[in-house]
Parts: structure tokens; C-alpha cells; sequence
């Protein structure tokens, strides 16, 4: 007889895989006696997973079926593959093909080449002003490309563990037609950049990615986004925004950002929502409000989130854009000269708009996470650092921008924890890392990287689920699936049903936890057991069994 209490879960006892196979051939695993959140935002049921070759191909009481493996699951609870919708791992990917940091959170997909930034395309004359920006070059990330299907190719060929699915960056864009210039694009290089934009769609990236507070795309205007908006929106492209501000400005950014997306008509995804800087404390609620109105409007907007109340980007990101025209040689030249640093100074304590980041944030709250040479600074405060070398934090944090030749990393502890709790609660706002793909061993374990790395996905389960109960189990699990499976299309991944692609977690909800610091980030998740990627299991037991069934997916 059919428990009634169970009829929530969705999965009937029916045999649904008979349909799918004819019953012929043996499953080739089945993972048994697990709890089965699938995504939607329902609840668990206790349902038995067929998997042949690479999908799902039964659901509901497998006892009697025969399959080549079984895994005995009770106890567990089993969920679609998470798709980590905003990602920077298009770089370390390159060093870390087994995706150490992110497949071990429960990873299965992560959307790359954010904030306007990617690794292609390129050309040849401007190749080396977006080696010179991009933070770290690792091995194999060689430029050899010049189109964006080139580059995807090369990223796809070597293998990967999880799934990559690729934005082009307006900035990557912009350096190909007009390398850091500062001013407005000609009508030749505008060209170029849509001529750019849609060959990368063309070839397989999902959309347009800006990163409005850094060189170049600060340079942009509206109305150039704006033009590459609709090329992108012609061929199906979605627009990711990191917004022109996070701060004083937030509310006018994320209206710009909607404005692109209702003149542009294409669906708007909002990175990383937070408001920065303690005076903006509390405005999360009318940027949700914003998003809210878009969608009553008809518009397609949404955003993600990180589980964490500090932030983290390039030491760079400090200085005022101008600072930065020309690329990293020019940036370098103007911190050696003093009238220019003494500008620089000025600009950044006295700015025009605002306040600065001095009373914004204060220097105590800002530490170095990454400084590839001078460790000794890694994991300490702008204003310890200052007064060890006898100077100010503004002069030391540019002087080891000089020391440094411009590669450093710095964690800014500035949000609010009742923010945070209100956009991961909003229904709109699914979560995406901001990290990337790192490994506690060789050049990826350098430093000490925003814990979010490693503990972003485990980290909503353990503090916003199991502790502060500001979300529901199913309803986390819906914010890390089918939420961002909505927002890229993707029908196959993000949820558990007879077809899907088997990209898979099984975990122990009591268990599960980030152990990643502040102090201590190299430290993978408790609680994650199995995680598999088109049915192969690249976490086993918590281990990486070094697999790489991971594809550079291409969009519908
Ligand atoms: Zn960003
Ligand atoms: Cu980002």
C-alpha cells in the first residue's frame, strides 16, 4: 500500500524506468535507500536511483533490478549535481583539471568566465595586456587561441571533473578591440567587439558577463553595454552583471542592469547581491525590491549570492579606474611616480562621490589574501601591515602593488549578516561561489583565499539550513539546481527524473559542513560522500577517484 505521507515527494512506486529502457539491460548502478531531494523545492522522499551509462533511467522501489553496482545510501540524502552560477575557475581549471575545491562542495557544473572577464577571445595585438591582467597565468593557459570555440576546445580537451559552462567577458571584449583604452569605442572597434561577441556565442558561450568596477569595463557607458546586450540577446545570450557599484551606488547600479536587460530584451542575472560599506547596510531589501518590480514588470531578472559577509577581489581594485588605464605597465608607471601616487591618494581618501574606503570599511577590515612574494603579509590587515613597515595602510597596500607587480588579492570584511540572510532567503537569489576551483597542494594552495572556495554550497547547509534555519533543506537545494538550471536553460542537469544526466550528490544533511576559514580556507567539506558527474563517481567515499567525465557544455 502507498504511505500517504510520502505522496508529496512526487516519485510514485511506479517503475518509470521501464519506460525509458524497456527493462532490457541491467542498471549500471543503483543507489539505494537514500532520501531524494530533486530540485524543485519539494520535499525528500525515500526513492531507489537507476543510472545507465550517463542518465537517470529509474526512480521508485528498485529492489528486484539488477544493476553492475549498488550503493547503499540509507541515511543519506541524495541531490542533483549543484551548479555553481557564478565562478572564476576559467583560470585555475587550467592548473586543477580535477576541480578539487568545487567538486568536493557537491559541485557538478560551474558557470565561468564572470565579471567580465575571460581567457579568450583574444588578439594578437592585445594578447599580452590580458595576460598582464589576468592575476594568475597558470601552466597550460597559453593564449593559443584567437577565437572563443578555439579556447573552449582546448579548456574541454584536456579533460575536466566537473562541467564547465562558459560566459565571454565584456572586458576580455574590450582589450581584443581596444586594449585599455579609457573613452568610448569608435564605430570600428565597436564592430569589433560585436563581431567578437557573437562569434564567442556562436561557438558555444552562454552569454555576456561585465564586471563594471574594473578596468576596462568601468570604461563602458550604458549605451555601449547596451549595444552588445542586443547582439548577445539575438543569438540567446544572457546578460551577468557585476554591477557599477555595491556600495553608495548600488541602487542606481542595479537599475542600469535592469534597463540593459528590459531595452536589450534578454534575461538579467545579478552577481553576487550585497551591499557594501556599513553606511549601505540594509539596502539588499530594495535591491530585492527592484528585482521583484522587474519581474512584475515581465522582465527576466535574478541574482546570486555567497554565504559569507566579506567579500574578496584584486588589491588592484582599490586605486581609482583611471589609475588603471593603459593596462598593468601604465598602472605600475603611475604608483612609481609621486605627484601621480599623490593623486591616487587623494582620489581614494577624498573620493568625489561617497565616502571613502577608509570610513566605508576601515583599513582594519581589509586583509591581504594573496601576495605571491611577500608571504609574510598573507592572512594580515592593511593596518597591521601598515604599522610593521612604519607607513599607512593606503601607501602600504600600493606598495605592495609595486613589490608585487600588481598580483595581489585582498578579502574585505564589509557586508551585513541580516543582508545576507535576506537575499539567500529571497526566492529569486540562487547561490553562486564568487571562488573558484583550488586545491589545498602545489601553486593553487597559495595563500589564504576567501574561504568561500572551499565552503560555499556546505556552508549554506550547515548555517543557513541546519542552524539558522533561514531556508529550508529543499529549498537550498533548489537555489544550488534547478534555480540556476532555470536561468541557463539547461534541462537535463539541475534535476533528479528518469532522463536527466546522472550528475549526482549524496550527502548526510546532520553532516554537512564547510571547514574553511578565514584563517584555515584549504580545507574541504565535511559531510559530502559520493558526488558524481555523468554517472561516474569523481568524489567516492569523500575522495577524489581522479575521473574527469566533465564536458565544456555547449547551449541548447
Ligand atoms: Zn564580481
Ligand atoms: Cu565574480
Amino acid at each position: 500500500m502507498l504511505d500517504p505521507t510520502r505522496r508529496h515527494a512526487g516519485f510514485a512506486r511506479a517503475p518509470e524506468w521501464r519506460r525509458l529502457d524497456g527493462g532490457g539491460a541491467p542498471l549500471d548502478l543503483k543507489i539505494e535507500g537514500a532520501t531524494v531531494i530533486d530540485g524543485t523545492g519539494t520535499a525528500g522522499g525515500r526513492v531507489d536511483i537507476g543510472i545507465r551509462d550517463e542518465r537517470i533511467v529509474a526512480l521508485g522501489d528498485l529492489s528486484r533490478e539488477h544493476a553492475g553496482n549498488t550503493l547503499h545510501a540509507s541515511g543519506k540524502t541524495v541531490t542533483p549535481g549543484f551548479i555553481d552560477i557564478h565562478s572564476h575557475s576559467d583560470w585555475q581549471l587550467w592548473a586543477n583539471r580535477r576541480a578539487e575545491s568545487k567538486i568536493r562542495q557537491g559541485v557538478t557544473t560551474e558557470v565561468v568566465g564572470n565579471c567580465g572577464f575571460s581567457p579568450a577571445p583574444v588578439t594578437p595585438e592585445h594578447v599580452d595586456e590580458l595576460r598582464g591582467f589576468a592575476l594568475h597565468v597558470p601552466k597550460g593557459l597559453d593564449f593559443g587561441w584567437a577565437r572563443f570555440g578555439d579556447y573552449l576546445q582546448a579548456l574541454d580537451r584536456g579533460g575536466l571533473a566537473l562541467n564547465v559552462v562558459h560566459l565571454v567577458g565584456h572586458g576580455a571584449l574590450r582589450i581584443a578591440a581596444m586594449g585599455f583604452a579609457r573613452r568610448a569605442p569608435s564605430a570600428d572597434e565597436m564592430k569589433r567587439m560585436q563581431r567578437l561577441l557573437v562569434d564567442a556565442i556562436e561557438d558555444g558561450a552562454w552569454g555576456l558577463s561585465t564586471g563594471l568596477i574594473y578596468a576596462p569595463g568601468s570604461f563602458a557607458t550604458t549605451e555601449e553595454l547596451l549595444t552588445l546586450a542586443r547582439a548577445a540577446a539575438r543569438h540567446r545570450g544572457f546578460y551577468a552583471s557585476h554591477i557599477r557599484g555595491e556600495g553608495a551606488t548600488v541602487i542606481d547600479a542595479v537599475t542600469e542592469a535592469i534597463h540593459i536587460g528590459r531595452e536589450a530584451e534578454l534575461p538579467v542575472q545579478i552577481s553576487h547581491v550585497k551591499a557594501a560599506g556599513r553606511p549601505n547596510w540594509g539596502k539588499v531589501a530594495q535591491v530585492l525590491g527592484l528585482i521583484d518590480a522587474a519581474n512584475d514588470e515581465g522582465l527576466d531578472v535574478m541574482g546570486d549570492a555567497y554565504p559569507y559577509t566579506a567579500s574578496s577581489t584584486s588589491l588592484r581594485t582599490l586605486l581609482p579606474d583611471w589609475a588603471l588605464e593603459g593596462g598593468l605597465d601604465a598602472m605600475l608607471a603611475r604608483l612609481g611616480d609621486a605627484a601621480t601616487r599623490a593623486r591616487i591618494r587623494r582620489d581614494v581618501l577624498e573620493p568625489a562621490a561617497g565616502e571613502s574606503m577608509a570610513v566605508r570599511v576601515g583599513w582594519d577590515n581589509v586583509m591581504i589574501s594573496w601576495a605571491p612574494t611577500r608571504r609574510d603579509v598573507q592572512g594580515k590587515r592593511l593596518s597591521q601591515i601598515a604599522a610593521a613597515r612604519g607607513s599607512d595602510p593606503l601607501d602600504a597596500a600600493m606598495d605592495l602593488l609595486v613589490e608585487e607587480q600588481g598580483r595581489a588579492s585582498m578579502i574585505l570584511f564589509q557586508m551585513d549578516e541580516a543582508d545576507l540572510r535576506r537575499a539567500l532567503a529571497h526566492p529569486r537569489i540562487m547561490i553562486g561561489s564568487d571562488g573558484s576551483s583550488l586545491a589545498p597542494y602545489g601553486e593553487m594552495g597559495a595563500g589564504k583565499p576567501h574561504p568561500r572556495n572551499y565552503g560555499t554550497f556546505p556552508r549554506v547547509l550547515r548555517e543557513y539550513v541546519r542552524e539558522q534555519r533561514v531556508l529550508s533543506l529543499a529549498q537550498a537545494i533548489h537555489k544550488m539546481t534547478a534555480l540556476p538550471a532555470r536561468r541557463l536553460g539547461l534541462r537535463d542537469r539541475g534535476v533528479i527524473r528518469a532522463g536527466a544526466v546522472a550528475d549526482l550528490v549524496v550527502l548526510d544533511p546532520r553532516r554537512v559542513a564547510d571547514e574553511a576559514t578565514y584563517d584555515d580556507p584549504h580545507r574541504y567539506p565535511a559531510g559530502i560522500d559520493h558526488v558524481l558527474v555523468a554517472g561516474r563517481f569523481v568524489i567516492k567515499d569523500g575522495g577524489h577517484t581522479g575521473s574527469l567525465p566533465g564536458r565544456v557544455l555547449t547551449p541548447p
